[in-house]
């Protein structure tokens, strides 16, 4: 994304700020109908008025009350008020609050919820652990149980994550990349049926053009959800099109106590996500879609697209290589060697480059090292080593590098699958069940290319004889302290012209 893009993106963003929101809050009593612009009136009207003290209640509590027991205690409340008590005998205690039920907010859209932040600090109890409102934010992650937590990454990479997608380019790309996006439209017409009144969540929703084609199928209610600015126009472009009484776009992460208010505790019947990245999981949005579908999918409901496998095979091809590399460039620059160039270029040896490889380049069979189940894998499946097995083609001669990609199928139904030997490409004409696209070198390029691994410099000579067997291993592993990020290690064995060859190549995409 260039910054002419980001610049754009972000005046339209303030413009586009949402009109629809309201300018007052107001805090409704705990036991009536009264309404007050600021919390601390609405508590004093609650000790007037219905005799009864939060701020003593809160501090009886004392160490047992953690920041997380006072939202449990205002949804408490407010349901023995709907339970018509009188709020002179409801009693609370420690134990009440332990339960976790209490963390879903009674009064949908409940501000009181979201203001007890800056209202905490009031207190004064020095059992209280609340400084400020970091303190309670913090508070609030740590503390709310994983069904209805928070994201856990909330730094600077996050907010750079993020702030990568208020652009226009970046989902302008991916928009046209038409393998992708037809892939999508493809199966929801295709299928149309199964989206027909169903309650769909799209999960990190961009402009929205998923969560369209969902309503255009007949949904009957699209959440579209994503964090980055883009939903403000994602919202414009829904109502743009009149689907605004069916799409419904929440700004917020997915994960999000707020996303979660707003869903509500009834279940969706189909997730429909476009989180693929490079290599298949850069980017470490897939936990993010699993996450949704634990929280939000009704048992027996539908993940869109339903399965990825990840593929590898061998390349061989100096001139590429050294196309790519920058060396034929470096090498002769208006008659000067600029080879100290060469280390930056776009493929080198520390990082995965991201390539269209070509077919000719591809020295053996492809094979599957991954396969994801996107209904039963779990983020802990995210971190893998996993092994391959290749024969080489006739001509193999040096081994110069790895390309890995990923074939995306979509079945329309949760049935588990065997799709390791699934070729994507002639899918549906071999009458299978479902959709599928490739991200491979042998079909219609994609904005995802390959990931392309280029062996060390030592490695990269030393020749396998054809036709024999290469085996290895391929390594996914989250960078430390970058959730986004991915390291990826291959190891293999092979036959060389004078005995066993063996090599590793590990990088880095960041
Ligand atoms: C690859 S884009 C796909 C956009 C759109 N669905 C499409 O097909 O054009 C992924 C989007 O997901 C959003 N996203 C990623 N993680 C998210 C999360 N945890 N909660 C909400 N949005 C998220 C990003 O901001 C980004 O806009």
């Amino acid at each position: 994304m260039s910054d002419s893009d980001s610049e754009i993106a972000s005046s339209a963003g303030s413009i586009l700020e949402d009109a629809s929101e309201p300018d007052v809050t107001s805090f409704k009593c705990l036991f009536c109908e009264e309404t007050y612009d600021d919390i601390k009136t609405m508590f004093a009207h609650v000790e007037a008025h219905h005799s009864f003290a939060i701020l003593p209640t809160i501090k009886s509590i004392g160490t047992e009350l953690e920041e997380i027991g006072v939202i449990k205690l205002i949804n408490y409340l407010r349901l023995q008020s709907q339970a018509k008590s009188d709020p002179k005998d409801i009693r609370v205690t420690p134990e009440v609050l332990q339960d976790d039920k209490y963390l879903v907010p009674t009064l949908p859209d409940d501000p009181l919820l979201f203001e007890l932040g800056d209202f905490m600090p009031n207190l004064e109890s020095g059992n209280s652990k609340v400084k400020d409102y970091a303190d309670y934010e913090a508070a609030l992650s740590q503390n709310i149980p994983d069904e209805v937590g928070k994201a856990g990454m909330s730094d600077d990479r996050d907010e750079r994550y993020f702030e990568s997608y208020k652009g226009n380019s970046i989902h302008r790309e991916m928009i046209e990349d038409k393998v992708r996006t037809e892939g999508y439209q493809h199966f929801i017409t295709k299928y149309a049926s199964l989206f027909k009144d169903k309650v769909v969540l799209d999960v990190g929703c961009g402009t929205g053009i998923l969560s369209l084609f969902c309503a255009r199928a007949g949904a009957k209610k699209v959440f579209a959800v994503d964090n980055s600015e883009i939903a403000k126009r994602a919202r414009e472009i829904v109502r743009k099109n009149g689907y605004d009484n069916i799409v419904e776009v929440v700004q917020g992460r997915v994960e999000d106590f707020n996303t979660q208010r707003t869903i509500g505790t009834s279940k969706v019947d189909i997730i429909i996500s476009e989180w693929m990245g490079y290599g298949l999981l850069f980017e470490g949005m897939l936990d993010s879609v699993l996450r949704a579908r634990d929280l939000y999918l009704k048992p027996g409901g539908l993940m869109v697209p339903s399965h990825c496998m990840l593929r590898i095979a061998p390349v061989s091809d100096h001139d590429w290589i050294s196309e790519s590399t920058g060396e034929k460039f470096w090498k002769d620059v208006y008659g000067f060697d600029f080879s100290p160039m060469v280390p930056g270029g776009a493929l080198n040896e520390h990082e995965v480059g991201v390539f269209d490889v070509s077919p000719k380049a591809i020295c053996g069979e492809v094979s599957t090292f991954y396969e994801i189940d996107i209904s039963r894998v779990t983020v802990e499946h995210l971190d893998f080593t996993a092994g391959f097995e290749i024969t080489l083609a006739k001509y193999a001669g040096a081994l110069n590098a790895f390309a890995i990609w990923f074939d995306t199928f979509f079945l329309p139904h949760d049935a588990m699958a065997d799709l390791s030997t699934a070729d994507a490409l002639s899918w549906e004409q071999e009458g299978n069940e479902g959709t599928a696209f490739s991200t491979g070198p042998y079909g219609t390029a994609t904005h995802w290319h390959q990931a392309v691994l280029l062996v060390g410099k030592d490695d990269r000579g030393r020749s396998v004889k054809a036709g024999s067997t290469l085996k290895g291993t391929v390594t996914y592993k989250k960078r430390r302290r970058d959730a986004r990020g991915i390291e990826v290690e291959i190891r293999w064995e092979g036959e060389g012209k004078d005995g066993p060859v063996t090599g590793r190549v590990s990088r880095t995409m960041a």
